[in-house]
């Protein structure tokens, strides 16, 4: 069968196209042909044999990737056959070298979540859904975003962000996307307003045809909540809070970290109307760290959430270790930190449950999914591509 290896660690030209032996399925397992593999940042830095990641370095030569979705074409000893054809997706688990990167792939049949049903999904959707839809979802339940929240997403037109913006406009919120470039930001405001609902194309990433559905199941999200902001742009902080309209965020959801990721959260501190400097005094009569008017949001502390340092640096506030609270400072908004990732993150119990709650929100039309699709024999290209910053959505072998 086609898989993807390397045998080195090093630059993405290190991944390869090879015939490998196809895996049998053991007992409880099935054989998967697989048309869609997920790829995450993570893998391009345990292709690089980055020490630092998240997970150990794999043994060589390694098929990467831990999300397939394709057709059951084998059951192993006691797996009932009528999962034979049966379209599903799945995760492969928290491995460095799931084999996720191979046109066969063998897994657990717990592990399946089937496509087919009811609200047939197609399979590069799926794959986002099983591991970045899972840890959208779970980030969400962290952020506990509500109708009142001004929500400030880097990396907006991410894999992770275009979820994140979506749902934040699902449940009422205001969103100020981040992002880097206007064919980013053109992409994820066609992900938001549909295709057709404005008569155009939703630009570069690929969206589902999935209606988007609001709150009420019958309306569409509200695009006029939405301010999208280009950040690759010098002086994009201002334009940011123009978007604030003068309040400050109350919640900012950073994977990039870094200058970016600080930047970012510093909105969260931004009591100033357009024009006026980040650290001005509060307005007459305002107690220190309150704004003249009430910001949205006002009766919770901000939060940052982090959820990567796709930048490779950390977000400056992420970086106090054994204290999560800034305090506030004169003139400044305490917030707090909310990890997703790292040992402050809460444990993920039962990540099949949040597998199950993403792939419910594609479903129904809730979340809209944008993928940017690669042939599989393509890896190289697909990870130089996101390392480079230049995809829309979730990057998907096919
Ligand atoms: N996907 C998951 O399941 C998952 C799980 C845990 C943690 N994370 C973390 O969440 C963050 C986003 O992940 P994602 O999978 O949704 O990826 P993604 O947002 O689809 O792709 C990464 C994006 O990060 C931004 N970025 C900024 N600086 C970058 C740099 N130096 N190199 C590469 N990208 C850079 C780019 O967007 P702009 O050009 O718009 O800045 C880029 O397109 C990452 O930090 C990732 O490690 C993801």
């Amino acid at each position: 069968m086609d898989a993807i290896r390397h045998h080195t660690f090093g630059p993405p030209e290190v991944l390869v196209l090879e015939q490998v032996p196809d895996p049998v399925p053991g007992p409880g397992q099935v054989l998967v042909d697989a048309v869609a593999h997920g790829v995450h940042l993570l893998d391009t830095a345990l292709r690089r044999g980055d020490t630092d990641a998240p997970l150990p370095l794999p043994s060589l030569p390694a098929v990467p990737g831990r999300e397939v979705a394709g057709t059951v074409s084998d059951v192993g000893p006691g797996v009932d056959p009528a999962w034979r054809g049966r379209l599903v997706a799945a995760h492969l688990g928290p491995v460095p070298d799931g084999g996720g990167y191979a046109r066969r792939v063998v897994t657990g049949v717990g592990t399946l979540h089937t496509l087919d049903g009811d609200a047939p999904l197609e399979p590069a959707s799926a794959v986002a859904l099983v591991g970045t839809g899972r840890t959208a979802v779970y980030t969400l339940d962290v952020a506990e975003i509500a109708a009142d929240d001004v929500v400030v997403v880097t990396a907006a037109a991410g894999g992770l962000g275009s979820l994140f913006v979506q749902e934040a406009l699902h449940v009422g919120a205001r969103v100020v996307a981040l992002a880097g470039g206007q064919t980013k930001l053109a992409a994820l405001r066609g992900l938001v307003a549909g295709p057709g609902r404005d008569g155009r194309a939703p630009g570069p990433g690929h969206v589902d045809r999935h209606e988007p559905a609001g709150r009420d199941g019958s309306a569409p999200p509200d695009a006029d909540r939405l301010a999208l902001v280009d950040y690759s742009v010098d002086g994009w902080e201002r334009a940011a809070r123009a978007a604030l309209g003068g309040e400050r965020a109350t919640v900012v959801l950073d994977g990039v970290g870094g200058e970016l990721g600080t930047a970012a959260t510093a909105l969260l501190t931004a009591r100033h109307a357009p024009g006026q400097a980040p650290h001005d005094a509060p307005a007459p009569g305002a107690a220190p760290g309150h704004t003249a008017e009430a910001p949205a949001g006002a009766s919770r502390p901000g939060r940052l959430i982090t959820y990567g340092w796709a930048s490779g640096a950390p977000n400056r506030y992420t970086s106090w270790a054994g204290d999560d609270r800034i305090r506030p400072a004169d003139g400044e908004r305490g917030f707090e930190v909310r990890y997703v990732v790292g040992p402050d993150a809460p444990p993920m119990d039962d990540p099949r449950a949040y597998q199950q709650r993403a792939i419910a929100h594609a479903a129904s039309g809730r979340w809209r999914v944008a993928t940017h699709r690669v042939p599989l024999a393509e890896a190289a290209r697909a990870h130089r591509e996101l390392e480079e910053r230049r995809t829309v959505g979730k990057v998907v072998l096919v």
